[in-house]
């Protein structure tokens, strides 16, 4: 049997983490842990197809199609406990959890966020808008950061974070591209694979 954390993804969009996360995967520098489904809000996300490609079982759960925020959640948790799920990863998965929800994943639940937390993050700040927020302030380094979830947005134990320096040039477009490119697809699944190893250490 094999000893390996058993990883959910979750995304609503492009999916470029998820496909960091599978390269890591391939490569090896993801070993502790392997992600055996995707879980997108969006049925046209594109992280779909990157997962399907790479033969991991996937699913879409709709807000609108369940009707509340707690069916929602219920289906999700429903479809980790089926899977045996130790290990939630956010992934660009735009939609916030309650507290019912993260409260039953402590340290279990990963969010890859685009900024050196604390700044420009929580409410509000998610995707091109937080690189917005760090032009419009002209700072001269933002990043990313890695970190467990809790019920404050943005809010848990940071686990990994990775500076990246703001060019003259920059707009929210090449900023958001580099940040992706020099750190969050390096931390992410050097993230993962940290807490993939300390579970199994256990
Ligand atoms: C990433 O930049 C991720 O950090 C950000 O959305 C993008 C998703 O891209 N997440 C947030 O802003 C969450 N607060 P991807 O779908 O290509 O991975």
């Amino acid at each position: 049997m094999s000893n390996k954390a058993r990883i959910a993804v979750l995304v609503s969009g492009g999916g470029t983490n998820l496909q960091a996360l599978i390269d890591a995967q391939q490569s090896g520098i993801l070993h502790s842990g392997e992600i055996k489904l995707v879980i997108s809000n969006n049925p046209s996300a594109f992280a779909l197809e990157r997962a399907a490609k790479a033969g991991i079982d996937t699913l879409v759960v709709s807000k609108k199609a369940l009707g509340s925020q707690d069916k929602f959640e219920q289906a999700i948790m429903d479809a980790l406990n089926e899977n045996g799920i130790d290990i939630i990863v956010l992934a660009g998965f735009m939609s916030i959890l309650s507290e019912r929800f993260t409260s039953a994943y402590p340290k279990r639940i990963i969010n890859v966020h685009p900024s050196l937390i604390p700044s420009f993050c929580g409410k509000g700040f998610y995707g091109l808008r937080v690189h917005e927020a760090a032009l419009e302030y002209g700072v001269k380094v933002t990043g990313a950061t890695v970190h467990f979830v809790n019920e404050v947005p943005d809010g848990g134990e940071i686990i990994l974070q990775k500076a990246v320096k703001i060019l003259k040039n920059d707009t929210p477009e090449t900023l958001q591209k580099r940040v992706m490119r020099l750190a969050e697809w390096k931390i992410l699944p050097a993230a993962v694979e940290q807490v993939s190893a300390a579970m199994k250490g256990e």
